[in-house]
């Protein structure tokens, strides 16, 4: 595998890459966990070759979030995707991504309103761009993110379309089934921020999060079944719950009616100082 930091010899790395077939890009941002490589394994099966990306980008982070403490563990990436048979890692630094007089920010309206959009103001202003640049450099047939940021997969869905950067073919932006602990925590980087004590509570939100689902479906309205949500997860040691809602999965518009409507509940939710969220399917309808 190799790891390539600048533009000029990613492109020269990509051209023999392409001959051979599809090429599938994961981007990241490291500290890769099983969600990851299972990104990586999906990708693999359907595409010649795999580029994953690792950049921590600055334009996605809030002023007082956790940029400077996000975990950066680039030589244990590295093996790791080297053992998944990945064929180049793409991961350049903050100059080569945001040189000099860098002025451009891609906004997406509508599907990033609400939620982590409301809750991180100019988060996916950043996600959609550092996301249409890694398209432009990578070029890939074919990306691959994970569906526990679901949100963040329709706004870069929105985006691509918007922006006429895939190929009129479904597959272009595929999203991959949250991968869980053993204990339903989905996996993410931000779970490494968690003392031993929060990680044993942390499995509170998932299984709060079932029991809110199995309420609505038996026909419990949903502002009960999030009130009892918020308050599983409080008596649970969670600190405050920046949002609990109902909401259409492909618009991201609030759901009332659950059980007679495709529906998602979504929450994100704060333990000590980490932020943890995650979505589940209510009805599949
Ligand atoms: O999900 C992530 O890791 C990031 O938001 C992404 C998509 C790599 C953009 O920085």
């Amino acid at each position: 595998m190799q790891t390539i930091t600048r533009l000029d010899p990613l492109r020269s790395a990509l051209e023999p890459l392409r001959r051979d077939g599809p090429i599938a890009l994961v981007p990241t941002m490291g500290a890769l966990h099983e969600g990851h490589l299972t990104l990586v394994r999906e990708a693999k099966a359907r595409a010649a070759h795999v580029v994953a990306s690792i950049f921590v980008n600055p334009r996605q982070f809030g002023a007082n979030e956790d940029l400077d403490a996000y975990p950066r563990q680039l030589a244990r990436d590295q093996a790791l995707l080297e053992t998944e048979g990945v064929s180049l890692l793409w991961a350049p630094e903050a100059a080569a991504m945001y040189p000099l007089g860098y002025a451009t920010n891609i906004s997406v309206s509508g599907v990033s309103d609400g939620l982590c959009g409301a809750a991180r103001p100019g988060h996916f202003d950043g996600v959609a761009t550092v996301v249409c640049k890694l398209f432009n450099q990578v070029q890939p047939d074919l990306a691959l993110f994970g569906e526990k940021d679901w949100q963040q997969l329709a706004v870069i869905r929105a985006m691509a379309r918007d922006l006429d950067l895939t190929r009129p073919h479904v597959d272009a932006i595929l999203g991959v089934p949250t991968v869980r602990e053993a204990d339903g925590l989905a996996m993410s980087s931000r779970n490494a921020y968690l003392s031993s004590e929060q990680r044993a509570q942390a499995a509170s939100l998932p299984q709060a999060m079932k029991a809110a689902i199995w309420a609505m479906n038996r026909g419990e309205p949903v502002g009960d079944a999030l009130r009892e949500l918020e308050e599983i997860l409080l008596a649970g040691g969670f600190d405050k719950i920046d949002y609990a809602e109902v909401r259409d999965p492909a618009l991201l518009t609030l759901v009332e009616d659950p059980v007679h409507q495709a529906a998602r509940l979504f929450v994100a939710a704060r333990i000590g100082g980490t932020r943890l969220i995650d979505n589940m399917a209510i009805s599949p309808l």
